[in-house]
């Protein structure tokens, strides 16, 4: 099978796995683990922040920033079809108590003027804007990097009127290659952020959540009441770590594959797809319902997912460049046994 399913498949490479093999351990609850510690420090510098907590989801580090910026009632500005928004449960409103109100735009990524022309004033009757939630890059706007200067805007906005901002950076580091702007930049715009190891860069479990001193001292709280203290998690980040020295700059040969299928993509009749600016391609083919072409494809031997009447290909740490050319070959013959019936 080539598995283009999703960036989360990948498997630790044999140097990730020894490097876990002999991690130092400690007590991470008690904050003594050794390589936990180190991979904190070194996410801040990257990310050029003050303070860090190691958190086993992205999930859980979206859960723990908006507990942590709001109180209940208060308002989440969003983007909408983001991670916040649909795929964790509906836990900001179950755990946080908080509304959240869609910015609009095209594809998920909001532009300034769009979240000003959303915001309303506070009075007693309404809710308290408190947050405003950005993804870098937008899963499903296809991996769509937010353009650094539209987050400046935002941030100003946010700024000017009380608000913090928090960026789900799942695959930030998927932009900071392919724009050339540093994870630094992207992040001096927002009050807190996180990366995830197990997404492109192929660790099997982690994440850090970053911000200032007061803020994570407030989120190891919440870390503990959610039961995400963790004993001796040095194994995982010892993962993460060799990630994050090894697997960042090679996302761009992903961002490569990626082009090199969605060329292949557009010049089937028919096939729209979507602008790939990092390692996700969505496309419709043709008139083929998305989940039936998803089917068609794993028979061939092709794993993509269908999401709602888009199919998602994902390029990334376990994809070679045979396997996009297999692909490729598998879609051609795929699009030439229909032309033709
Ligand atoms: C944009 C985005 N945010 C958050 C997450 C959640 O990350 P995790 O799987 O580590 O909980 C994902 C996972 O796919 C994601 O794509």
């Amino acid at each position: 099978m080539i598995d283009l399913f999703s960036d989360t498949t990948t498997r630790p490479t044999q140097e990730m796995r020894d490097a876990i093999a002999s991690a130092e351990v400690g007590d991470e609850q008690r904050g003594e683990d050794p390589n936990v510690l180190a991979l904190i420090a070194e996410t801040c510098e990257v990310l050029g922040k003050e303070a860090g907590l190691f958190l086993p989801s992205g999930t859980m580090c979206n859960l723990i920033a908006v507990k942590n910026h709001t109180q209940p009632g208060d308002t989440v500005f969003v983007g909408h079809n983001c991670h916040i928004l649909r795929c964790e449960t509906g836990a900001a409103a179950a755990v946080s108590g908080v509304v959240l109100d869609v910015v609009p735009s095209v594809d998920g990524r909001f532009s300034g003027q769009a979240l000003q022309q959303t915001l309303f004033e506070a009075n007693p009757y309404t809710p308290v804007p408190s947050l405003v939630c950005v993804e870098q890059t937008h899963n499903f706007a296809g991996g769509a990097i937010w353009p650094v200067e539209e987050l400046r805007r935002i941030r100003e906005i946010s700024l000017a009127n009380g608000l913090k901002v928090h960026m789900d950076g799942a695959r930030l580091f998927n932009a900071v290659v392919a724009s050339g702007i540093s994870a630094e930049d992207y992040a001096r715009l927002c009050d807190s952020v996180w990366v995830d190891f197990t997404k492109g860069l192929g660790a099997p479990l982690g994440a850090v959540l970053c911000g200032s001193k007061d803020f994570i001292e407030r989120a190891r709280r919440y870390k503990h009441m959610f039961g995400g203290a963790l004993r001796q998690a040095g194994m995982m980040a010892a993962g993460c770590r060799y990630a994050l020295k090894h697997h960042v700059q090679r996302l761009g040969e992903d961002h490569l594959r990626a082009q090199r299928l969605a060329g292949c993509l557009r010049s089937l009749p028919g096939f729209e797809v979507k602008q790939v600016d990092t390692n996700l391609i969505f496309f419709k083919p043709g008139n083929i319902p998305a989940a039936e072409f998803q089917a068609r494809l794993k028979e061939q031997g092709v794993l993509v997912s269908a999401v709602g009447e888009w199919v998602r290909a994902v390029t990334h740490l376990d994809v070679d460049d045979k396997d996009i050319e297999k692909t490729i070959r598998v879609l051609e013959g795929f699009f030439s046994t229909l032309t033709a019936q």
